[in-house]
């Protein structure tokens, strides 16, 4: 990593964290960070870039990153999609150079955008190297009475090769009571975990962020821990290493953290990098 092209940033560039964990966070634009990364170094990468909703992001905690009014992020194009995209492959081409070779990278979006990325990233890593489009489904928020209310993010996974790591395992549900009933009664004392658990479909059910919740930080697209929990337990090897290049208040940091993972991450919000360091330390 060139240090020196990182300390032009805002907030003093490199910024290591307190635990051994830790392969740094960054303060910049992530071209640079990752145009300065080892090729070939990262397992798993999640991004959750702007979704081009052509808004503006403010804050809604009382932390400095997030204060009610404190512009969050812009999430507006004067180049309209075109430049969007042409943003977006920049990064996600050099994002490819750093997986492993059996690394993932997961990209979180939405309605607005996320069927003209899905083929810029066929055409990045395959189209053959779809592993999931997963399906995030909201239970919250208001209902629209002129389109049907639109409830559900894509998480678009891609393989960097033909093999890469799922767990299966760990990420294995409990049946619902009624199918447990029936397993307990047909198998009876030789029961097993294949019984009372499945494999996950890939539709998956977001619960709220209760608005009291600890984890809470007041950014406005803070996705929810447990939503990253599963996915780098499910995709992310017990010793490999995380990557967010659009960490925004941290949470995927956050769970590689809890999970024991290697994690490294940047944003370009000066405030928003500070806001992480102080959430990785209180983890
Ligand atoms: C949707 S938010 C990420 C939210 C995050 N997943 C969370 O749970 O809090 C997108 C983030 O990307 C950051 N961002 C936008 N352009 C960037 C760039 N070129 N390099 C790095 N970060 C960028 C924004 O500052 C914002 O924090």
């Amino acid at each position: 990593m060139d240090l020196k092209l990182l300390a032009e940033s805002e907030d003093g560039g490199y910024q290591p964290i307190a635990g051994n964990r830790s392969r740094g966070l960054y303060c910049n634009d992530c071209r640079i960070v990752l145009q300065n990364s080892r090729p070939s170094s990262v397992d798993f990468i999640y991004i959750d870039p702007p979704y081009y909703t052509k808004r503006k992001f403010h804050g809604r905690g009382r932390q400095e990153a997030t204060r009610p009014g404190a512009l969050h992020f812009d999430d507006r194009w004067k180049g309209g999609h075109v430049a969007y995209l042409e943003f977006l492959e920049q990064r996600v081409r050099l994002m490819h150079r750093v997986l492993r070779p059996e690394g993932v990278l997961l990209v979180h979006l939405d309605w607005h955008i996320v069927h003209y990325v899905k083929v810029m990233l066929d055409q990045i890593f395959g189209i053959d190297r779809l592993i999931n489009e997963l399906i995030c489904h909201y239970q919250t928020g208001g209902a629209s009475k002129r389109h049907f209310s639109r409830k559900h993010d894509t998480i678009l996974v891609y393989g960097r090769g033909d093999t890469y790591y799922f767990n299966a395992a760990v990420v294995a549900a409990p049946r619902s009571p009624k199918a447990l009933h029936r397993a307990r009664w047909s198998k009876g004392a030789r029961i097993s975990r294949q019984h009372t658990h499945k494999n996950p479909d890939d539709v998956i059910t977001i619960p709220a962020l209760n608005p009291m919740a600890g984890e809470r930080t007041g950014f406005p697209t803070q996705k929810p821990l447990a939503l990253l929990e599963l996915l780098i337990s499910a995709f992310c090897p017990p010793e490999g290493v995380v990557a967010d290049y659009f960490c925004g208040s941290g949470t995927t940091l956050t769970a590689a953290r809890r999970l024991g993972r290697f994690y490294t991450g940047s944003d370009i919000s000066a405030a928003a990098v500070r806001m992480v360091r102080k959430r990785l330390r209180e983890t």
